[in-house]
């Protein structure tokens, strides 16, 4: 993989295998959630209509990797969501309180013996507020927008720098504002400044960080 390319998803799977835990990308859900409102046209101010998208996915955790399948009407659709114009979509409805909250129990259950790795911006503060270890990533918008344009670049997508920085703001602006679950950062959390910095360095960081803290 690339060394400049780190977002918390890349922490996140990572530390799932060296520690080999459970794992919740709880991005995905919302993601989901939106994707499938766009390809049947629901309005995505019908609160009821995506809180019955969300209960009618199936997720289907792997029992010999990390894996989840995210499971929609007999397809696996984890392929599908991982594109800007869908986390467009699933940070508009993220905004739902009631949304939100009907998908408190689903992100819930991921946490099983011998422990979850769950990664998203509500993860320490609402879902998991007791979670014994939690951290928070920084990096400056034109950092992840670096980042996101590689991984871009290797699918062989084209987009401007200038295009993503802006999408990121709008979604910055929107996650951070918004009145259920807005991004805050925990009190007990570790916060990690990534600007500068190799996914290496911020991997054990992170590592020497659990190890301290004397949970696993
Ligand atoms: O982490 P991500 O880029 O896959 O998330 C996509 C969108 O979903 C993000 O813009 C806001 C929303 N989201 C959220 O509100 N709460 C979470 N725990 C995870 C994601």
């Amino acid at each position: 993989m690339d060394p400049v390319v780190l977002a918390k998803g890349t922490l996140a799977l990572n530390l799932v295998e060296k520690l080999e835990l459970n794992y919740l990308n709880s991005g995905s859900i919302y993601r989901s959630i939106g994707y499938i409102a766009e390809i049947n046209s629901i309005d995505l101010n019908n609160t009821d209509e995506l809180i019955n998208i969300g209960s009618s996915i199936i997720f289907n955790i792997k029992h010999d990797s990390h894996d989840v399948d995210i499971i929609y009407e007999d397809k696996i659709i984890n392929n599908l969501i991982f594109n800007e114009e869908t986390a467009k979509i699933a940070s508009k409805i993220s905004s739902n309180k009631a949304l939100r909250l009907s998908l408190v129990s689903i992100q819930r259950s991921f946490a099983k013996e011998p422990g979850l790795i769950a990664e998203g911006r509500d993860m320490g503060s609402v879902i998991f507020p007791n979670a014994e270890i939690k951290f928070f990533l920084m990096a400056n918008n034109e950092t992840k927008a670096k980042r996101r344009l590689n991984q871009l670049k290797e699918k062989g997508i084209n987009v401007s720098l200038t295009q993503l920085i802006d999408e990121l703001n709008a979604r910055d602006k929107r996650d951070l504002t918004r009145k259920a679950s807005p991004l805050v950062i925990p009190d007990d959390a570790l916060v990690i400044e990534t600007d500068n910095k190799s996914i290496k360095d911020v991997q054990k960081e992170a590592m020497k960080h659990i190890k301290s803290s004397n949970q696993l």
